[in-house]
């Protein structure tokens, strides 16, 4: 049985600076089935060939070594278009007859992308149903949906209503692309691959876990979209919950999508709600500088582009151990990071009685200089016994010999392979939401927390190194280097 891959949203930059390029990648390392068909759809009134040679360039750019105009020409000889509107159901009718005239057999298999503007999947959802095109009885059918997933909680609810109303959950495939990265798959083989990081993975070894994304970049001219998403919105409840949650999650008794969801969905069940002061004490929000000057900011505009949480999981693995979840633009540099910092020694015997925590800390390093560090304590030589921290380096390209794959060429294989493990799920998405709502809300209300502003090229506003401080912790602020 062989594939098609349908991109809606196809003159779209995510199509062809991530999706064709991924595609491309798969194919090169032979695993798109040859006869595999890519049908991108949009208003332009593109022709094949026009399409095709649009792709040509940013592909070369973006599938970095592949790329060769051989291969290019083979795999780009399965590349469709067919325009179409996502507001006129005649269009779906026609790419419904468009598809069965390329596809070789009735029993094809079908993947959706909706690559549109979020206002539109509704719709697109609602108009493959009316044309016929959601119906697995001979090939299947499924549908990838890009993020944001709503917009709060009642959106993300409506949304998952009325797609439920033409797919199935098992057919649906919401993409977090952080779930994509090799680095964010290897906490699951850091922790349940290897025994001696499990027993002491709990409250009565860690102190507390930071997950720091931070970004270099500003919004430029996404300002439209950013000014009503803000950072909790745009990273908080996909990507930075999505780390959180394979950081703190129970082992599955399988690596089988059902599985592996119960387990992180327990973790979002167990995040404890904030109320009344918990808002001030346990989050913090901030600005960067120049922010209110980007083109298209509204005036006095209160959109955090930094925040800092605080959350707790009452659960028997985690009860009392803060996990800090940070993110913001405008930093000091680009870097996903995950820090588990282990409790003291119960006794210390030499050293600086006073550093708490001590430098046990492992430290995930998530992008950009993949690996993983192990921070640990050794006496410094040639002197009484004194220590210092000193480090066990791994690094991903360097054991690999070569970069890493995009996170897109990983769930565009498992959404054709319906493995459906790194995608979220409904529940899920809603949990999400139900944990940034209330803060959202609160940092709406008259009891709103500062709004902090900060410099860019520093680790956010000052006063959240002060947070920390008062907490007698501190933020790992160090940027990667890059080998
Ligand atoms: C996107 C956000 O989901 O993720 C962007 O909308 C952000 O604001 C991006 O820059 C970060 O992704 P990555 O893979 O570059 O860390």
């Amino acid at each position: 049985m062989s594939d098609t891959i349908v991109i809606f949203g196809a003159s779209g930059d995510l199509t062809s600076r991530k999706l064709i390029p991924a595609l491309f990648n798969l194919y090169a390392k032979g695993r798109l089935p040859k006869d595999s068909r890519i049908v991108g759809v949009s208003r332009s009134k593109f022709k094949h060939e026009e399409w095709r040679d649009s792709l040509k360039e940013s592909t070369a750019k973006f599938a970095g070594d592949t790329f060769t105009t051989e291969l290019w020409n083979e795999f780009s000889d399965n590349v469709y278009y067919h325009p179409g509107d996502i507001g006129a159901i005649e269009d779906f009718h026609s790419l419904k007859t468009f598809l069965e005239s390329i596809e070789p057999e009735h029993t094809c298999g079908r993947v959706y992308y909706l690559s549109t503007m979020p206002q539109l999947y509704e719709a697109a959802i609602k108009q493959l149903g009316t044309a016929g095109l959601s119906d697995d009885t001979e090939g299947y059918r499924r549908v990838i949906i890009e993020k944001p997933f709503g917009t709060d909680l009642s959106t993300a609810q409506a949304l998952n209503k009325s797609i439920h109303g033409v797919f199935r959950e098992d057919q649906i495939y919401r993409i977090d692309h952080y779930l994509g990265k090799e680095t964010v798959q290897n906490i699951f083989a850091l922790r349940f691959a290897n025994s001696i990081f499990e027993p002491i993975w709990n409250r009565n070894y860690v102190d507390h876990v930071q997950i720091t994304v931070a970004e270099e970049v500003v919004i430029g001219r996404r300002a439209g979209y950013y000014d009503t998403s803000g950072i909790l919105r745009d990273m908080f409840q996909n990507h930075i919950l999505q780390l959180m949650m394979i950081t703190a999650m129970e082992p599955p008794a399988r690596y089988d999508s059902a599985l592996v969801r119960d387990e992180k969905v327990k973790v979002l069940h167990s995040v404890r709600a904030m109320s009344g002061g918990d808002f001030a004490a346990n989050t913090f929000r901030g600005q960067y500088d120049g922010y209110l000057k980007e083109e298209g900011v509204p005036r006095g505009s209160q959109t955090a582009t930094f925040a800092a949480l605080k959350l707790y999981c009452d659960n028997w693995r985690w009860k009392d151990v803060p996990f800090y979840l940070r993110s913001g633009k405008g930093m000091s540099c680009r870097t996903t990071q995950i820090v588990i910092q282990f409790k003291n020694v119960p006794h210390i015997l030499f050293g600086e009685k006073t550093r708490t925590p001590l430098g046990n800390r492992l430290v995930i390093q998530v992008q950009p200089a993949e690996g993983i560090q192990l921070h640990f304590e050794t006496k410094v030589p040639d002197s009484e016994m004194k220590t210092r921290t000193s480090t066990l380096d791994f690094n991903f390209q360097k054991s690999i010999g070569g970069s890493m794959p995009d996170a897109y060429q990983r769930l565009l294989l498992d959404a054709i392979q319906g493995d459906a493990s790194l995608f979220a799920r409904s529940d899920e998405v809603e949990l999400a939401w139900g944990i940034v709502d209330p803060i959202l809300a609160a940092w709406n209300s008259p009891a709103a927390p500062p709004l902090y502003s900060y410099e860019t090229g520093m680790w956010g506003p000052m006063e959240s190194t002060k947070w920390m401080a008062d907490q007698k912790r501190e933020w790992f602020d160090v940027c990667p280097v890059i080998h």
